[in-house]
């Protein structure tokens, strides 16, 4: 059986900045939520490992469930229709929502989702990312707890995936793709 060969990524942020990075959200999270059983939704597959790494420093009541949005398929190119595939269970009006993610890029996701969510009429609807990157932003969107703004780089790792692949790299990575 042949095999492609996988790009070996380079290291963009280490574990140890990632987990200080993490602490820091969480402490400005856990000010504003701490009396608000927030219902916190992660976006799959990519925030696992950040959302997974995020609760475990919030030691307050809260809920946690997760929705999947049409995929991008392969490498880097831009969705056509988005769409939720996954649907999530807990009902969402009246409740504090903070929405987990790994990366805005275009913003379109996030866009879309914050439009889906918010005709649910929730109490608060807000969004914690971990990496940004404004340099391939299309569509404006509002993060109210970043992780990392970044350069126009692919990352891999801590949840982030290429193809499927790295997502279990426990350091931020980049990839070059060829154009
Ligand atoms: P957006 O809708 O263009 O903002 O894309 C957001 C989604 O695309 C993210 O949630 C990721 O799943 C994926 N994505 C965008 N950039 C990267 C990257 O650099 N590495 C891995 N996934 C990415
Ligand atoms: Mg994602």
């Amino acid at each position: 059986m042949t095999m492609n060969p996988q790009p070996e990524p380079k290291l963009f942020l280490s574990r140890q900045e990632i987990a200080r990075t993490v602490a820091s959200l969480a402490a400005e999270i856990t000010k504003e939520y701490c009396d608000k059983n927030p219902l916190l939704i992660g976006i799959l597959k990519g925030s696992f490992v950040f959302l997974a790494d995020l609760v475990r420093l919030l030691n307050f009541p809260l809920e946690v469930d997760f929705i999947k949005l049409s995929s991008y398929g392969r490498g880097r190119s831009t969705p056509g229709e988005l769409k939720v595939v996954q649907r999530f269970k807990c009902p969402v009006k009246g409740r504090h929502v903070l929405i987990v993610e790994d990366i805005v890029d275009t913003g379109q996701s996030m866009a879309f989702l914050t439009e889906y969510l918010g005709k649910k009429k929730p109490a608060s609807l807000r969004l914690c990312v971990l990496t940004d990157k404004p340099p391939r932003r299309q569509v404006e969107v509002n993060i109210d707890y970043l992780g990392f703004s970044v350069p126009d780089k692919f990352l891999v790792g801590y949840g982030m995936d290429w193809d499927e692949k790295y997502r279990n790299l426990p350091d931020i990575g980049y990839v070059e793709l060829e154009k």
